[in-house]
């Protein structure tokens, strides 16, 4: 078994067709070992999201191939996908995306419930323990501050134990103490738990919690810096925001 946990190849994306068409991603490789923190930065509209996305599985590639702790989603059938997102993928997003009615505890089984599973109260305890939230497992997402939700939604999206872990600016709506609360509970699941996690974000300072910043430009990568400072991301960030386009 490969210990790679997302491999992509030469992966393309267009959305819309003739004059209104839109390169997303114009052939992007891209290997992510397992039990490491990667972060992907670049403009706005270079492609982060549709990377994320087609990393996930929520997307299909138009052209190209990517491999997920083994498997190669592109041919899968809808089902299958369907199935490999619920049981091997965790996502979490800007907007914390929790169910409003549901109490911490019923929002992180919900993932479980949705797969016909009996969630397992000892579990989802577990779950909100590893984010520091065992105290707040009766409380709705209104009753909670915003790193408190983020972190009810990270339970949720690790109670099925994904092989990868994305996020989509998981600190964007977050100040920045709170943005970085969550970042080291990032950090500690993959030091503590080896969990492979991928994340998009505008934030160099984010970014540093990383092991490794891949940049994007234009749907193409454009280099990568390994364990980098939060300065040297913003001077990489400056040079590729100067690109014409
Ligand atoms: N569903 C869609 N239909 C048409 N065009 C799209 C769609 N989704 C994305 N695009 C276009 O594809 C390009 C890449 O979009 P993407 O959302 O991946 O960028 P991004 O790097 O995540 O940007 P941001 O930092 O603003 O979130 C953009 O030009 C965008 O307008
Ligand atoms: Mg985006």
């Amino acid at each position: 078994m490969s210990n790679d946990a997302v491999v992509l190849t030469s992966v393309t994306k267009t959305y819309g067709a003739g004059d209104h068409a839109v390169t997303a991603l114009g052939g992007v490789s891209l290997t992510l070992p397992a039990g490491t923190f990667t972060a992907i930065m670049g403009p706005s509209g270079s492609g982060k999201s549709t990377l994320l996305q087609c990393a996930a599985g929520l997307d299909r590639p138009d052209s190209g191939s990517v491999v997920l702790g083994g498997t190669e989603l592109t041919g899968l059938s809808e089902t299958a996908l369907t199935l490999l997102r619920r049981d091997r993928i965790g996502f979490v997003f800007q907007q914390f995306n929790l169910l409003p009615m549901l109490t911490a505890e019923q929002n992180v089984m919900l993932p479980l419930r949705l797969a016909g599973r009996k969630p397992a109260r000892e579990a989802v305890r577990e779950a909100l323990g590893r984010v520091g939230l065992a105290d707040r497992a009766h409380h709705r997402p209104s009753e909670m501050s915003g790193g408190q939700q983020q972190r009810v939604a990270l339970a949720r999206a690790l109670i099925t134990r994904p092989d990868v872990l994305f996020g989509d600016e998981p600190t964007g709506a977050l100040d920045s103490s709170t943005g970085r609360e969550v970042l080291g509970l990032l950090r500690s699941l993959v030091d503590r738990a080896g969990q492979t996690v991928v994340m998009v974000t505008h934030d160099p300072v984010a970014a540093s919690f990383a092991d490794r910043v891949v940049f994007l430009a234009d749907g193409r990568l454009s280099g990568e810096l390994v364990r980098p400072t939060a300065q040297e991301i913003a001077e990489r960030m400056t040079m590729l925001e100067e690109i014409p386009c």
